[in-house]
């Protein structure tokens, strides 16, 4: 039988890396998956009002990292904590829409009509999820459209920034799950946000065209939003069993240092059934080991807040 380094089980949530003794000391310690000290989290401090809203991009150009898993499950792991958390599906895809059980196609009004049509206010696109303080603007295969029809706008980097502005006194969160490309509607979700996060998944080519995006974010810090910052950088679908997975980690972690959240999300078929089920992990399989880790996340992010977190209940 294994023999764990507190002597919980491996792959628990009490033990989520499945570290074993030899590992803990192999490593110095309690070292995390990225192998620097694993922090404890602080609990998040409650207060009685809500807003505003702190926007963060989930951006990435390259596809299939995880941008809307996280997305889905690190807003359910807020709300969870007392958030109230608004999410924006900005895929034409709709995949956002669809990881909460919604069918793109039977919208009648989506972030494009939001975007397009002055007469169409936030507060109509919105929709409750099945989870309780979490809500969704969603979009469908239209938004693709507004990629094409903004370029002629005037101001058209800011047009998200704009439509989204009279719902963010209502909310504490809003993450934007963006489609892989730096076109127009990603960068009109870099110029609202507060924070960028980028999730990169653990294999050979996780860091191909990581300088293109910094590139990016750099060029709207200068010319469109000084106060864009990198939230943080998360490892997603990470093996600690290959070799390959720890070796890919350690590479993102010896380029962008402190960038890279401490949390590291495992690789786990319990994702996409949680997708096909429609809803976030966290109430598909609220004991799983995918479920604590987007909590894990949740303290994470709100600890590296600028401002104590701001919760309210
Ligand atoms: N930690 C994980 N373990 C296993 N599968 C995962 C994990 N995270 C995401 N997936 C699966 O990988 C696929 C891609 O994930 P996701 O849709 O979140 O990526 P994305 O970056 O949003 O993709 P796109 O760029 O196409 O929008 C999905 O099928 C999802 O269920
Ligand atoms: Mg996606």
């Amino acid at each position: 039988m294994t023999v764990t380094a507190n002597g919980s089980t491996p792959g628990t949530p009490e033990n989520p890396w499945g570290d074993t003794k030899t590992d803990t000391a192999k490593r110095g310690g309690n070292l995390g998956p990225t192998g620097r000290p694993r922090p404890v989290f602080p609990e998040p401090v409650l207060r009685d009002t809500h807003g505003p809203a702190r926007v963060v991009a989930m951006v990435n150009q390259k596809g299939g990292v995880g941008k809307t898993t996280t997305t889905i499950n690190l807003g359910a792991a807020l709300a969870e904590l007392g958030l109230k958390v608004l999410l924006v599906d900005f895929d034409p895809q709709g995949a956002l829409s669809i990881g909460l059980g919604i069918n793109p196609l039977q919208l009648d009004l989506t972030v494009y009509n939001l975007l397009m049509d002055r007469d169409v206010s936030g507060e109509d696109v919105l929709l409750e999820t099945g989870v309780d303080n979490l809500d969704l603007l969603p979009c469908n295969i239209d938004l693709s459209a507004a990629e094409v029809q903004l370029v002629t706008e005037v101001a058209r980097e800011q047009v998200l920034g704009r439509v989204l502005k009279p719902l963010l006194p209502h909310y504490d969160v809003c993450l934007i799950d963006c489609q892989p490309s730096l076109g127009l509607l990603t960068i009109n979700a870099l110029t609202c946000a507060h924070g960028v996060m980028v999730p990169l998944e653990c294999e050979f080519f996780a860091l191909r065209g990581v300088a293109l995006l910094m590139d990016t974010i750099i060029k709207v810090q200068e010319r469109l939003n000084d106060e864009l910052v990198i939230e943080g950088l998360l490892a997603t679908m990470y093996d600690a069993r290959t070799l390959h997975g720890r070796e890919v980690l350690a590479r993102v972690v010896e380029a962008f240092g402190d960038k890279v959240y401490h949390t590291v999300i495992n690789r786990t078929v319990r994702f996409p059934d949680a997708t096909v089920a429609g809803e976030p992990i966290t109430s598909f399989d609220p004991t799983s080991l995918g479920a604590s880790a987007y909590r894990e996340l949740a303290r994470e992010v709100l600890s590296r807040w600028p401002v104590p977190a701001t919760i309210g209940r």
